[in-house]
């Protein structure tokens, strides 16, 4: 079998991109969370850009990621991570993510990078990149970076949170601050105990914003 190899993506990558959006979009099903949406088009723009990293096996596409810049270069964020399931638990996420960190660095020096995520397995690639977990009001307050979530599910809870919080958990590296790459500060079992509370305190919101909706 031939190796998986990562490369920053280009319009010779066009063929992956629907069946890159399949595949978020039956992950995001099967895991049973939030996600923005992405078109095929999109994908393709973030291609064209050399703003999205690769993985693939030959002609098979094994894992993808994009980059996103907000607030006039002062935020990147590196979205949409997805590895195909023929591939996971390989260690292939974390490679992926790896390389988009250090391409980011090098393509914008001075942006801070941030990502939001429910999923645990990002948490952790993250936080040994030297992401620190933080409140939404230290992100990006670019409009159309959430805009991307209206086609979330969770959208409801967003929006009667004022934007301050969501089941997402916001990460943010300050390459300012020269955090120390790979150090490992958290604890699996705290993470997981954040995302528990995180999720019980908003499931009455949830319910509430359901109620919204539907009034
Ligand atoms: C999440 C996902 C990207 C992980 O890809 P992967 O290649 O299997 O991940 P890796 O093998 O690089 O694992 C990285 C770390 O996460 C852990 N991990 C992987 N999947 C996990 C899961 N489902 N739950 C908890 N931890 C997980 C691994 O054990 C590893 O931890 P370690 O460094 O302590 O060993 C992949 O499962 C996927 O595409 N899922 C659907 C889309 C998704 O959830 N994307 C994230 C958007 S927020």
């Amino acid at each position: 079998m031939s190796k998986v190899e990562i490369f920053i993506a280009d319009d010779s990558h066009f063929e992956f991109a629907e069946e890159i959006c399949e595949v978020i979009d039956e992950s995001a099903r099967v895991r049973g969370t939030g996600i923005a949406k992405r078109t095929p088009e999109y994908i393709k723009t973030k291609m064209q850009n050399r703003n999205a990293v690769i993985a693939v096996q030959g002609n098979r596409f094994a894992g993808f990621c994009y980059i996103e810049v907000w607030g006039h270069d002062k935020f990147v964020a590196h979205s949409g991570l997805i590895v195909h399931p023929d591939f996971r638990n390989m260690g292939l996420a974390k490679q992926i993510k790896e390389f988009t960190f250090n391409y980011s660095l090098k393509k914008y020096p001075t942006s801070k990078i941030f990502g939001i995520t429910t999923g645990l397995a990002v948490m952790k690639i993250n936080s040994e990149l030297g992401y620190k977990p933080v409140t939404f009001s230290e992100l990006t307050d670019d409009p159309n970076f959430w805009g991307g979530c209206k086609t979330c599910p969770n959208y409801a809870i967003l929006t009667a949170k004022e934007h301050k919080m969501c089941l997402c958990t916001g990460m943010l590296y300050d390459p300012a601050k020269q955090v120390k790459k790979k150090q490992k500060w958290f604890d699996e079992k705290v993470l997981k105990r954040l995302k528990k509370i995180k999720q019980s305190m908003l499931l009455a919101n949830k319910q509430l914003a359901l109620w919204i909706k539907l009034s």
